[in-house]
């Protein structure tokens, strides 16, 4: 099978297809051959090594300090299960799944092992792999911030900074399907698949900037990784709550103290993968609800390109990659 690898960190050229054997299943696994998988912000912080401050060690301890610990990079995958191991109960092959594999990796290749109580889901009929794929990293992260991390209500003014992007273009439809009143900020660029997406109230940044108008917030949802919760509490109501998608260590335990001290909460961290997330996304895909955006579709051999485009930090939605057919 073909998977890619990078044997180093660094820019998008350290990573190369190259052969390896198909893994065999062993007891309560199964293995998927890969139709679709992403190329994810976490995938371009992982082969960088472009972390938030302070997580350097952690994230060097998990993957390595000097050559990669993971086999290959992918944060999530969908393909048909074409081999079972002893005791596989819950999948059949010829299934059709999508996995979430955060970081435990592995979906830049043709195969792929899945626990069978991982994180994976069956895809309904009518949604195509590539749109499955393609509402795992973004729409996971968005429903975990909405709904579990600043719980947004119904009726309350939701402002989502980076609207276009993978986390952002999920949230700004969550955010509407829970009931908010929704605001997105974007370039120039994406106001249109924005707009598309079904979100009236679009700030273009390059025209004009949300901090210095007389609007208020409930919520804030901060994808891109530029304010600061002291930059921005006059934009939030007296209980308002800020989700910061990208926040640095020293961010993120200050955040603690400044929820446990004053009206107005701060929410950062990481989020963690679950079967059950999967399958709401995909009931509501599959009610024509909720619409995984994606920018680009590249065959398996264009992973190169793919990380080039991820890595310029203006991307619109998922980037998916086409692999076996
Ligand atoms: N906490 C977690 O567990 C978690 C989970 C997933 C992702 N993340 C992090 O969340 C971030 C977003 O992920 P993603 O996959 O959604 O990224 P993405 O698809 O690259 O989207 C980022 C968006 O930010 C916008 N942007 C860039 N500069 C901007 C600026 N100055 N002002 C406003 N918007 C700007 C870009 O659009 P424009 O062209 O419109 O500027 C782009 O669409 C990444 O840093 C990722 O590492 C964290």
């Amino acid at each position: 099978m073909l998977i890619a690898r990078n044997r180093i960190f660094g820019s998008p050229d350290v990573v190369s297809i190259e052969e390896a054997p198909i893994p065999i299943p062993k007891k309560g696994q199964m293995l998927v051959r890969i139709h679709a998988t992403t190329v994810s912000t976490g995938d371009w912080r992982l082969r960088s090594k472009n972390v938030p401050k302070g997580y350097g060690i952690i994230m060097g301890l998990l993957f390595g300090f000097k050559h990669p610990k993971y086999e290959a990079l992918g944060t999530d995958l969908a393909g048909e299960v074409v081999a079972l191991g002893e005791g596989v109960s819950k999948f059949q092959t010829g299934d059709r799944v999508v996995s979430n594999l955060g970081m435990k990796l592995g979906g830049h290749a043709q195969y792929r092992l899945l626990n069978e109580n991982s994180a994976t889901a069956k895809i309904p009929i009518d949604i195509s792999y590539e749109q499955a794929v393609a509402l795992v990293f973004g729409g996971v992260t968005a429903l975990i911030f909405l709904r579990d991390k600043v719980k947004l209500k119904k009726s309350e003014r939701l402002l989502v900074i980076g609207a276009g992007g993978a986390v952002g273009s999920s949230a700004i439809q969550l955010g509407q399907l829970m009931g908010a009143h929704v605001t997105a900020v974007c370039s120039t660029e994406k106001v249109s698949a924005v707009t598309e997406l079904g979100i009236k109230d679009v700030i273009d940044y390059r025209e004009r900037s949300w901090l210095t108008e007389m609007d208020k917030y409930d919520v804030i949802l901060d994808t891109v990784g530029t304010i600061t919760f002291e930059k921005i509490k006059h934009k939030l109501t007296a209980k308002g709550r800020l989700g910061l998608v990208v926040a640095d260590l020293p961010t993120t335990l200050r955040n603690i103290w400044i929820s446990l001290t004053q009206s107005q909460k701060v929410f950062s961290g990481s989020i963690s993968e679950n079967e059950n997330d999967l399958q709401f996304l995909l009931s509501l895909c599959k009610q024509k609800k909720f619409r995984p955006l994606i920018g680009t579709t590249l065959p398996f051999d264009k992973i190169v390109e793919a990380h080039r485009i991820v890595e310029s930090r203006h991307k619109l939605g998922s980037l998916v990659l086409a692999v076996s057919r």
